[in-house]
């Protein structure tokens, strides 16, 4: 399932709050260990609902060959691409070694049961 989202212009689910945060979903939207596509102007951004509820917000492109990290595995942390198997970091964006490059994160948080996303 995926909203679109932009920053500075009305959410698809409310409105975009002060310093650019604008509400994504519920949480419970998001089954755990899987993930939610949102649509922005830079592109699919995949956000991860860990095991323990801690949230994660990448670009949806791994920094391989592009392939679609929200349709990967999540175990712990880290998602591992559906294409070729590289694991990604979530907290760091980060490829985990011995493979190397990086996916940009995006700044995501909770208010209450609410995701929130910061796009600006
Ligand atoms: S595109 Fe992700 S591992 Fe190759």
């Amino acid at each position: 399932m995926s909203n679109e989202i932009a920053p500075h212009s009305a959410a698809a689910s409310g409105a975009p709050g002060p310093h650019g945060w604008a509400d994504v979903c519920a949480i419970d939207d998001i089954p755990p260990l899987g993930s939610r596509v949102v649509q922005s102007s830079g592109g699919d951004i995949a956000i991860f609902r860990a095991a323990d509820d801690r949230i994660f917000a990448v670009h949806d492109k791994c920094p391989h060959k592009g392939g679609p990290l929200s349709q990967g595995i999540l175990h712990g942390t880290s998602v591992t691409c559906p294409m070729h198997g590289w694991k990604i970091d979530l907290p760091s964006g980060e490829a985990v070694a011995p493979d190397t490059g990086c996916t940009r994160r995006f700044e995501v948080r909770l208010d209450g049961r609410t995701v929130q996303l910061r796009l600006d």
